[in-house]
């Protein structure tokens, strides 16, 4: 297996930490591949094959991380993310994503082709996932959709997601925000730290003729700038402790949050994570050994 950790953050920082790095060991040297800068900022990729030694190399750049936070300005927030590469989703390429599906009963998934014409019902969502994450044939994003799906239809909640402004953090090919807005929602804005993913992100939205209702940001937490009722946040289980941390600041009393992309074995690790920082959780739910939670900030 090979994991891709990408860290990104204002460049001063990211240079301190990619010194820092290489001052602490010889593995972080070898596994540094470039610094780039971009408007201001930095980023570093670093490559991990071991799965088991993957956890102790992210609290320890974790750790790093901390302490460069600390001493630069308190702008200076520094990203983390983590992709396993050795996981693909079937692409548009692949015979099994040609035809159309139901990630849920609720909603299609129609794979685009230059030759289709618009869907009229607004439970078709059209998409070209080109080479980003969220076909919506992956647990996690299932169980982000039947949530959803579940809150739509809860009539305990005043309006479900009708009208509701929505944050898809980690969007993706933008799957989650275009089904946000089929259920009702009047916004979305998705955040997307990969470019690739983020272009395709806006290349979805485009083709479902949402442009004017659906924006699409690339990068982290820099690029929020308000508050919102319903924040969606499918990450793998690293980056969501790494970065979840932030979710509390952009949810409205209230409002509510999705999380997945963990197994399910660590849903109760992710209960006390969420729960310390002010969540009170509705419900959990888990498919083929992945988890999701659903949750509300308290008052
Ligand atoms: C598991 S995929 C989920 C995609 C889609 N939302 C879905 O549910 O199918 C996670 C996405 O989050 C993005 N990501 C990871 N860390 C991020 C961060 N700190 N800021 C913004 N996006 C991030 C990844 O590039 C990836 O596209």
């Amino acid at each position: 297996m090979q994991f891709e950790i990408a860290i990104e953050g204002p460049l001063s920082a990211i240079l301190a930490l990619s010194h820092q790095l290489r001052n602490l060991s010889s593995e972080f040297e070898t596994i540094q591949k470039t610094v780039g800068h971009k408007r201001g900022r930095g980023r570093i990729f670093l490559l991990e094959t071991e799965k088991e030694l993957l956890d102790d190399k992210l609290l320890r750049i974790s750790r790093i991380i901390r302490e460069i936070e600390r001493s630069f300005s308190p702008e200076a927030s520094i990203d983390i993310r983590v992709r396993n590469l050795s996981y693909s989703e079937p692409s548009i390429g692949d015979g099994q994503f040609a035809r159309p599906f139901h990630p849920i009963p609720s909603i299609a998934v129609q794979p685009w082709t230059p030759s289709l014409a618009q869907p009229t019902d607004p439970g078709t969502i059209l998409l070209d996932p080109e080479h980003a994450f969220g076909t919506g044939r992956h647990p996690t994003t299932q169980l982000c959709l039947q949530i959803m799906d579940l809150m739509a239809n809860d009539t305990s909640l005043p309006q479900g997601l009708l009208g509701q402004e929505v944050l898809d953090f980690g969007c993706g090919t933008g799957l989650l925000a275009l089904a946000a807005m089929s259920m009702g929602a009047s916004r979305v804005v998705g955040v997307e730290i990969d470019p690739q993913s983020a272009k395709a992100a806006k290349r979805n939205v485009a083709l479902n003729s949402l442009s004017h209702r659906i924006e699409i940001r690339e990068g982290s937490w820099e690029v929020v700038q308000e508050k919102y009722q319903f924040v969606l946040a499918n990450l793998v289980a690293a980056a969501l402790i790494r970065t979840g941390r932030h979710i509390p600041y952009w949810v409205k009393e209230g409002g509510r949050v999705i999380v997945s992309g963990f197994g399910e074995n660590q849903i109760d690790e992710m209960k006390g994570l969420f729960t310390d920082m002010g969540f009170i959780i509705s419900q959990d739910l888990g498919l083929n050994g992945w988890g999701a939670l659903a949750m509300e900030l308290q008052g």
